[in-house]
């Protein structure tokens, strides 16, 4: 091959590395790791809580943390998010969470002790894929305007709010489940440790 060609493919393999990096690092700057304070692997594997600073979080943003091997969803969500979910309940099978898991201390609609932080298991409800965060209202793939933001599992299609709140007519029968947790300060959670007890 001359080196003009050379050149050309090296040329073509840059573009589509930066391509792949760029999505790689859309996706890794939509759900960053916070992974801060972690107690060793040992522990985490036993179950022990994990202490999590929310005071970098962005409006809007979600982080992924990890407990008892599990995926724990942060998403930060801002007034319009919040707003949205009063609107029409009934796309939601189990709106004010009478049949889904979660704490008895958190709201049953918004789902959370703090309504701006919504904590979740990242696992969907039907057989365990890891949901993707879309919070984009009215994304066009995801329903158009019918779409106010959430999760979206890819597996099999179902829908969730920015509560967890699982839509109708899909796979998943109950809203994402939420773990235990209480705040040790204003920009500190702990994860697996339940607010009552705590108290
Ligand atoms: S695992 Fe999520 S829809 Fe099936």
């Amino acid at each position: 091959m001359s080196s003009e060609g050379v050149d050309k493919t090296r040329r073509r393999f840059l573009t589509g590395a930066t391509c792949v990096v760029g999505a790689a690092g859309v996706v890794g700057a939509a759900i960053p790791f916070v992974g801060s304070w972690q107690p060793s692997a040992r522990a985490k594997a036993a179950g022990a809580p994990v202490r999590v600073d929310i005071s970098k979080i962005e409006p809007g943003q979600m982080v992924t943390e990890e407990w008892r091997g599990k995926p724990v969803y942060i998403v930060r969500r801002t007034p319009e998010a919040l707003a949205a979910l009063e609107r029409d309940p009934d796309r939601l099978r189990d709106p004010n969470s009478k049949d889904s898991t979660q704490p008895a201390y958190v709201d049953a609609a918004s789902r959370a002790l703090r309504p701006e932080y919504l904590i979740l298991l990242g696992l969907c409800t039907h057989l365990g894929c890891a949901p993707m965060y879309r919070p984009e209202v009215g994304a066009v793939d995801l329903g158009g305007d019918a779409w106010l933001g959430g999760f979206f599992c890819p597996c099999h299609g179902s829908k969730f709010d920015l509560a967890g709140r699982v839509y109708k007519g899909v796979p998943a029968p109950t809203n994402l489940e939420v773990p235990p947790y209480k705040y040790e300060t204003d920009s500190v959670v702990i994860i697996g440790v339940d607010e009552e007890a705590a108290a």
